[in-house]
Parts: C-alpha cells; structure tokens; sequence
C-alpha cells in the first residue's frame, strides 16, 4: 500500500516540536516490503540551504483557491531512503519560521492542504492513505470528500488524522474561512468545521477522517473528558469508535547514549555506574556550574509554556533549588519562564544554568549528564523526552497524565519496581515532595536509584511496536 504523510513540520528539515520527530522517523520504520510511505512538507525558505539545494525539481501549476489563483511547485528529495515532496509558494512560506500569526497561517495552511491533494495526480504517486497531522492539515480530509464529485482519482483515498495536540485548533471567523477556502457553505455547521460560532480546522480533520489517532492510549482516554477536551470532547466522543491512542517511539539511531556523537562519555546499560557521571562532570564544566559528583542535577529540555507545568515550576523554585541540587534548563517560549530561568541562574549561578535557546547538541549532553529529568505537565499527549530520558538513564519525575502517565512507571519503593518518580495532581506540592522523594533515594539509597534507571534503560520505547500499531491500521482501513 502507498501511504502518504502530510505535515507541517519534520525533522531534520524544520522543526518545532515533538510533531516534527515523530514525522521523520516513524516512516522509517514502517515495513518496507508492504508499504512505500512518503511525505509531503511545505518548502519553507528556511529550510537549509543545503536541504534545498539537494531537492529536485518536478513540476509547477496553478491551482485554485477560492478566488485566488496560486501559484505550485513541487520539489521531490530523497533523503534517509524515504522520499519527501515540498510544496512550493514563496508568497505563503517566506517567513522566517513555519508559523506566524494565526491568520496568515489558516490561509497558509488551507493552501497547503490543498495543493497536496492537486500535485497527487503529477508526481506519478498515488496514495492508498494519506496520513495527516494536527490541525495544519485538518482542511485535506475536507477538501478529499469536496472532490469526490471530480472524479475517480480521489474517491478510494482513505484518511487517517493524528492528534499530536488538541490545543491547537486553527480557528478563525466563519466568513473569512470560506473566502480563503473556497468550500461551501454547506461546510459550515455545527456538525461540520464549524465549532462554537467559528471555523475550525482541527475539527474538520476529526469529522472528515476514516480514522483518528493520538499519540498514547491515556491521552485518547482523556479528551473524552471536558478538562482535556479542549471544547471537542462531545466530538471526541461521538467518533470513538473510530479513534486510537498509539503511543510514540524514538528514534533509537539518534538517542543511543552508546553511540551518540555529542555527548562527551558514550555508555550503555552494563557500564552507566562507571561511565554516565562523566557526562555530568564535562556540562557543570561546559556550562559554568559547580563541579561536583554529588549535587542532584535536574534537567529541563522543553518549550516553556504552560502545557509543561512551569507554573508548578515557579511556585517552588525557590525550594527546587536547594543546596544540594543543579537546575539544567534548555528552551524558549512564554517570556515569564524565560525571564524566571534567567533570574535563578543569575541568583544561583553554581547552581541554575538557564539555556535560553536550543540546541540538538545541548538537549543530548543534557539528557546524558543529569540524574533526573523534570515534566510536569498540565496535559500531555504523548511526550518525548521522558523516552529519550529513559533510554539515556536519567530518571524522569513526570505528573501522571497522557503518555507520560503511560511511558513512566512510578517507583515503588516496596516492591521493587518502576522506572521514575510521578505525582498526580496539577499541585505544586506534590511535585516539590515528589522530588524530594526522588533526591531521598538518590542522596541515600544509591544501588535503588541504580536499578531504577536499570530498569528505565531497559525498556523498548523505540518505534518497532508502535509502527506494527500503524501498520495494522493501514491494512485494516
Ligand atoms: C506534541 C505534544 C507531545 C507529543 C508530540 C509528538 O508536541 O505536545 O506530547 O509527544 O506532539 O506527538
């Protein structure tokens, strides 16, 4: 079967956030034998040059959209044995990053979704599924199903739509929504795009769709409910029957403590006692802190927003930063936290490092240095760098909710067993005293704290079962 991913995002070429990973490497790892998988990705101007230079031109048209006439070209680029195709128009991705502000961005992404589906019949590939993602190709299924009167081309196509995060919606007035996407008004009910009096994307992805996806099975249980439905539960729920929550992987070629080229000790799951520690001394020395075996080192890789609790984070700061513990943070986002960070680190300068950027290579010696790994989050669909954390031994303290809930088990001091530290309520604390109880074992049962990120390290979080998942979800659509 042919298979056709449609995204905003994809690593390496451009990314954002946790969407883009996923793009880029769960078509890796979809069996090769019974499916081509390929992807289709706006050729922003920010792509590399070199990204751009390796792409291929195939051919342009123009295409309607509404009364716009739109210029579209197609690019094909073959690159880690999966072959992507980029949607050129300079007029809507010049900007300096894939999203701007949200009214340029409806219009943007309206015409990416649909010139998605017009190059299909031009670039000689003829998908069995195209597989969309959140709400930027939301309109694509609609758009699908608006063309079934054109002709037999689109009519067998089958759509699968993947949630990475029901926040984001893509809502704009109902009148402006259709002079830029040219569908009918037919389109505009409440049973439709239309969501409390406005247009919605995301909305029209989950109506139109044969099938829905989320990015873990606890997440997919959650937005049924109001507090995580973010308006759509009612939705959500009339299309359950049609939903799954298939939790993520990792790329385990690119997060391999083992063979990792940026981080400074390589190690494994036979020799982290001796060798991870390492790691941690070169960043306190790379990053100005204290050098010192001892300290509990807490690392923060995340964008800083709301969604990943960094309220829970200010409210006790003060009190996470105790004498014995180094606060690592890499990331930006709501100027608050950014501000928050810079202000601890220049009260704690021994102890705070406040990494107001990113870098690949930061977040990997980060995920390698520290003994625990902080995601509080207020919701959270899947997660990532819990499983990247886990797999480079570094212990995660997560709130019980959507994949961390179902990636982290917690440790249970009685029996043995679990994989990190978690706390239940949005409450800051029960976070603070959770990671108490983390620095406890830490600070005075060591050979428990070592068995923990044994038993972390251990497990599988690389895509081999969940790309079974969406395998058998292809062949049964
Ligand atoms: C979004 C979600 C995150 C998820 C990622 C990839 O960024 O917030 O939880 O891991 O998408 O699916």
């Amino acid at each position: 079967k042919n298979i056709l991913f449609v995204a905003s995002e994809c690593v390496p070429f451009i990314k954002t956030g946790g969407l883009a990973d996923v793009v880029g490497s769960l078509p890796k790892y979809i069996n090769k034998e019974e499916f081509d998988v390929r992807v289709m990705l706006p050729k922003y101007m920010a792509l590399s040059e070199s990204h751009k230079a390796q792409m291929k031109y195939l051919t342009h048209f123009y295409m309607d959209l509404a009364w716009r006439n739109q210029y579209v070209g197609v690019f094909q680029l073959d690159y880690d044995g999966i072959t992507f195709y980029f949607i050129d128009n300079e007029y809507y991705f010049a900007g300096p990053t894939p999203y701007g502000n949200i009214y340029e961005d409806v219009e943007k992404f309206a015409f990416f979704s649909k010139a998605s589906l017009s190059v299909l019949g031009l670039v000689g590939f003829k998908p069995d599924i195209i597989h969309c993602h959140d709400w930027q190709t939301g309109l694509l299924p609609v758009y699908l199903k608006d063309r079934f009167i054109e002709g037999d081309f689109y009519k067998e196509i089958k759509t699968v739509f993947t949630i990475h995060n029901l926040k984001f919606q893509g809502v704009w007035d109902v009148k402006t929504v259709k002079d830029i996407t040219g569908l009918s008004e037919y389109y505009f009910t409440p049973d439709k795009l239309e969501a409390y009096g406005d247009a919605n994307y995301l909305k029209g992805g989950i109506v139109y769709s044969d099938f829905i996806t989320t990015v873990s099975n606890s997440y997919s249980d959650e937005i049924k409910m109001p507090f995580y439905g973010e308006g759509l539960d009612g939705l959500i729920n009339a299309r359950s029957n049609a939903l799954e929550g298939i939790v993520n992987g990792i790329d385990y070629e690119e997060y391999n403590p083992e063979t990792d080229e940026m981080i400074s000790k390589n190690y494994n799951l036979n020799n982290f006692r001796k060798e991870k520690i390492k790691n941690k001394r070169m960043l306190q020395q790379e990053l100005g802190l204290e050098i010192n075996d001892k300290v509990f080192m807490i690392g923060i890789v995340s964008r800083l927003t709301d969604q990943k609790g960094f309220d829970l984070i200010d409210y006790c700061i003060e009190e996470i930063c105790a004498k014995d513990v180094q606060l690592v943070i890499l990331g930006t986002g709501e100027e608050k936290y950014e501000n928050l960070f810079r202000h601890y680190q220049w009260k704690y300068p021994e102890r705070v490092s406040a990494n107001i950027f990113y870098s690949n290579e930061r977040a990997h010696k980060i995920y390698a240095a520290c003994d625990a790994f902080l995601m509080p989050s207020l919701f959270e669909p899947c997660g990532l760098s819990q499983l990247i954390s886990l797999r480079y031994g570094t212990v995660p303290i997560v709130r019980e909710t959507g994949g961390l809930k179902d990636t982290v088990q917690p440790y249970n001091e009685f029996e043995g067993t679990g994989t990190g530290f978690s706390f239940q309520n949005y409450n800051a604390h029960e976070m603070l005293s959770t990671i108490n109880y983390a620095k406890k074992v830490f600070f005075s049962k060591k050979r428990e704290w070592n068995k923990i990120i044994d038993r972390g390290m251990a497990k599988d979080f690389s895509w081999n079962n969940s790309a079974k998942k969406y395998e058998e979800l292809y062949k049964n659509l």
